[in-house]
């Protein structure tokens, strides 16, 4: 009989998988529990990362990268931000963990801070721990407000992964998990570039603006409780709207008793080179959602600001919305700190400053790259928008996964290459660095994608 084991021919050992303590076995096994967002598991593409100064972060390799996505257009205030972390770890040490009725004094110094920087006189809040859960509570409160049911939010727009706010949310993350909440009525964006009316600006009389109007008197204006825009377009495709665009939505909510929500979760907090994006529009809206910028990434937090008469709505009519991490004291310290360095180092004007440089080159760009159709900005949210030379036919079609091999693939393998951690989604590469980011830091950046444009050819 074979023996089971034979010492003069031991087998040979089965490959037991990357070494212990290296970046890949971490990866493994993390992986063996711990699921990737908005991917196929086999086809996410990790980050690696152990922390990072400024604009750049650090691989477990120590290779540095430099963040041209501030991790998710959330870390505006950089990496290693030590008056946060100090701050954050001072409130774990004395109160980390609070009733959501408590008082204490992150939690009042928050309110005061975000009414300082909000428009007018939205100097109420309600306090959350994600951008979704903000546009959720929002959405409530201008049903409660105002007894009506219907909103009203735009085809390319994001407000969040979870139903409501997917409900919400306008672009191709809704498709998975429908039908949402009902009574969710669509506008067209101010897509200036492949306007969908076909039309240009100012000749178009900003009918982007104009034709939700129309939508309200057809559905019943006192069926409609909200509009929900965000500040500025963000990952459905970084929209600069038109300068009268807000103005137009803002009049036409004012004649139909229709709450004004912005989004601004992603374009808040000096992303645009204001505190918030409807700040370059002069326009005061209802409520303002905010979440990411908040607290630069340090810690989950999010809100919504309202405007005082709506506060006043709930003095004597209860607020049906509440949950167990209202005003989580780290996450108020966070808060409370991260405002503190926007303001202490004047971030919202160098952002504004590093805008108007990066508006320069992007325009470079454009003239230098064939495939670059469009180039567009506001502060330190850009993006290059592909096109087929001679037309502004997107490289491929709306949603389309992108082809093995074509020049939108091979442009990410290049800019991966060159470590520059940034967001491509459809036809659209998103430019947008941690506002702490110098010149010569933005310029880095900005020659690495130039040298993978270059090294991705055409679109051949
Ligand atoms: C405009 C906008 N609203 C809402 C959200 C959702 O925020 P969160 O991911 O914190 O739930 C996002 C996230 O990217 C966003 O960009």
């Amino acid at each position: 009989m074979k023996p089971d084991f034979d010492p003069d021919h031991p087998p040979t050992p089965r490959p037991v998988g990357p070494p212990p303590g290296s970046p890949a076995h971490l990866e493994r096994r993390q992986r063996a529990h711990v699921l990737y967002t908005w991917s196929a598991q086999q086809s996410a593409r990790p980050v690696s990362i152990t922390g990072g100064q400024g604009a750049r972060f650090f691989d477990h390799e120590g290779h540095g990268w430099l963040d041209f996505e501030s991790q998710v257009f959330n870390a505006n205030l950089g990496h290693g931000e030590n008056r946060i972390t100090e701050a954050i770890a001072t409130q774990a040490r004395e109160l980390a963990c609070a009733h959501p009725a408590a008082v204490f004094e992150a939690k009042a110094a928050l309110g005061e801070a975000i009414a300082r920087v909000t428009p007018g006189d939205l100097d109420h809040v309600f306090l959350c721990l994600s951008g979704a859960e903000a546009n959720e509570n929002a959405y409530k409160i201008a049903r409660l407000v105002t007894g009506r049911q219907k909103v009203i939010a735009r085809r390319r727009s994001y407000h969040g992964a979870t139903m409501g706010a997917l409900s919400l949310t306008g672009d191709n993350r809704r498709w998975a998990t429908e039908p949402g909440l009902w009574g969710v009525l669509r506008a067209e964006d101010p897509y200036c570039y492949r306007c969908p009316f076909g039309l240009e600006h100012p000749a178009c009389g900003t009918r982007c603006a104009t034709h939700i109007e129309h939508i309200i008197q057809m559905e019943g204006p006192e069926s409609i409780a909200a509009i929900f825009l965000e500040g500025m377009t963000g990952t459905a495709g970084a929209f600069v709207p038109p300068p009268d665009y807000w103005k137009t939505v803002r009049a036409i909510c004012d004649r139909y008793g229709i709450l004004l929500v912005a989004d601004e979760v992603l374009s808040g907090f000096g992303r645009t080179g204001r505190w918030f994006a409807v700040d370059h529009f002069d326009v005061v809206p209802d409520m303002i959602v905010m979440a990411k910028g908040i607290t630069g990434g340090y810690a989950p937090l999010a809100a919504v600001a309202m405007r005082r008469a709506i506060a006043a709505h709930f003095e004597d009519s209860t607020l049906w919305c509440g949950l167990t991490g209202y005003a989580h004291p780290i996450s108020c310290a966070a808060g409370v700190a991260a405002i503190r360095v926007y303001e202490d180092d004047g971030l919202i004007a160098h952002a504004a400053a590093m805008g108007a440089h990066l508006a320069d080159r992007l325009a470079g760009l454009k003239a230098k790259h064939p495939l670059i159709g469009d180039a567009r900005n506001l502060g330190l949210l850009g993006v290059l928008d592909f096109a087929a030379p001679g037309s502004r036919a997107p490289l491929i079609p709306y949603a389309a996964p992108t082809p093995p091999g074509s020049f939108l693939a091979r442009l990410d393998a290049e800019l991966r290459a060159r470590r520059l951690h940034i967001c491509r989604k459809w036809t659209q590469l998103f430019i947008a660095p941690p506002l702490v980011i110098d010149r010569a830091t933005l310029d880095e950046g900005l020659d690495l994608i130039d040298a993978a444009l270059t090294a991705a050819g055409d679109d051949s």
